[in-house]
């Protein structure tokens, strides 16, 4: 069994062109999984061989190291099946390799509402959860039903109902305690036929009325069109410069802190939060740092949106991060403010 499992995967892969910043990194083994029978022998053959199990989906918010032993699976399982449908909602289970933006466009096409303000956010939606995928006032949590997978430990089933997955800003379960010890089979989503709109996020509003969309009629297709425009103007495409999309999370600051910074900066753009603290925008500090477009060690935080890493001439996961260190630092002495970055470090 365990050489036979070997001989269909690549042996000394490159995961260049798995990961969207083009980090070089060799990966002992690899093998890309398309059905859960083959899922569950990749998990199978890793224990009783006891080789280490790594797992990427689309690679698009992950920082991968030089070389990582063992074997590497991509989940690339696809299918939607519809669970439950009455006059107002969907529920439809998808498998976790279905791309996230192809799901976005597969709903907003049947009119289904939920996830429109999320398009075009690169990545599988086996992968969504984990950070609970957020953008334009919506969260991935606000229509996640369920989640499905393995434990990694024993093969074992787990389902997830929402509540269950801890879902806060740009974290989850997955992210913590379950971090390296699940992997994620299917995703299930409840969608609304009846519209259920969030366009009150500035940028988006401007964008529905330069494309004229009319306020009262708006369609799901009418929100993705806005968003797809705004996030093509702003952020740039992996596929033409490598990046994973915002490289910095948010930092959520006290009142008293806030107010300091604002004291002595107040044009910093900052959003009050229900329990009285504040979430400044990283994309701001790290501009007036003077990070936009400054190309330093070959790496850089985009000209037109500073949140974003860019890796134009492919570095190693080794080289951005001493990079990171310094826009880090950078933010500390100008601010007093702590970056956390948001890719998963494998
Ligand atoms: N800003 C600057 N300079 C910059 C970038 C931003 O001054 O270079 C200021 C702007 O004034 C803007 C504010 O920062 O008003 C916030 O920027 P933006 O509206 O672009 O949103 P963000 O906070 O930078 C977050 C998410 C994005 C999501 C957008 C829209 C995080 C870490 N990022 O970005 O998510 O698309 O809101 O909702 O929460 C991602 O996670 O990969 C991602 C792109």
């Amino acid at each position: 069994m365990t050489s036979n499992f070997l001989e269909q995967c690549h042996k000394n892969y490159n995961l260049q062109k798995l990961n969207t910043l083009a980090v070089p990194s060799i990966a002992e083994y690899f093998l890309d999984i398309s059905t859960d029978r083959l899922l569950l022998q990749a998990l199978q053959f890793s224990q009783k061989a006891e080789i280490p199990l790594t797992i990427l989906g689309g690679g698009s918010n992950v920082l991968l190291p030089d070389k990582i032993m063992g074997l590497v699976i991509k989940i690339s399982t696809q299918g939607r099946e519809v669970l439950l449908e009455d006059d107002n909602s969907l529920t439809v289970r998808f498998a976790a390799g279905e791309n996230w933006h192809d799901t976005v466009l597969w709903c907003v096409k049947k009119n289904l509402y939920g996830i429109e303000n999320l398009a075009l956010i690169p990545g599988t939606i086996g992968a969504a959860p984990i950070q609970n995928i957020g953008a334009y006032g919506v969260e991935l949590m606000s229509c996640l039903e369920r989640v499905e997978g393995f434990y990694l430990s024993t093969n074992e089933l787990f389902i997830l109902e929402n509540e269950a997955c801890l879902f806060a800003y740009r974290d989850s379960i997955f992210k913590q305690s379950m971090r390296g010890k699940a992997v994620i089979t299917h995703v299930t989503l409840t969608l609304s036929k009846v519209p259920k709109l969030h366009v009150e996020y500035p940028a988006l509003q401007e964008q529905l009325i330069s494309n004229k969309a009319d306020e009262d009629s708006l369609s799901a297709l009418d929100v993705a069109s806005a968003v797809i425009a705004i996030r093509q103007q702003k952020l740039p495409n992996p596929e033409q410069i490598p990046n994973a999309g915002s490289f910095f999370k948010n930092p959520v600051v006290s009142k008293a802190i806030y107010k300091k910074i604002y004291n002595e900066y107040p044009a910093v753009v900052a959003y009050r939060m229900a329990d009285d603290t504040y979430k400044l925008a990283a994309g701001w500090l790290i501009d007036q740092a003077g990070w936009r477009g400054k190309l330093l060690d070959n790496i850089c935080m985009h000209h037109k949106q500073a949140l974003v890493l860019t890796n134009p001439n492919h570095c190693t996961t080794q080289q951005l991060l001493a990079f990171v260190d310094k826009v880090q630092e950078s933010i500390w002495d100008k601010f007093h403010v702590n970056l956390e970055i948001e890719p998963i470090q494998l």
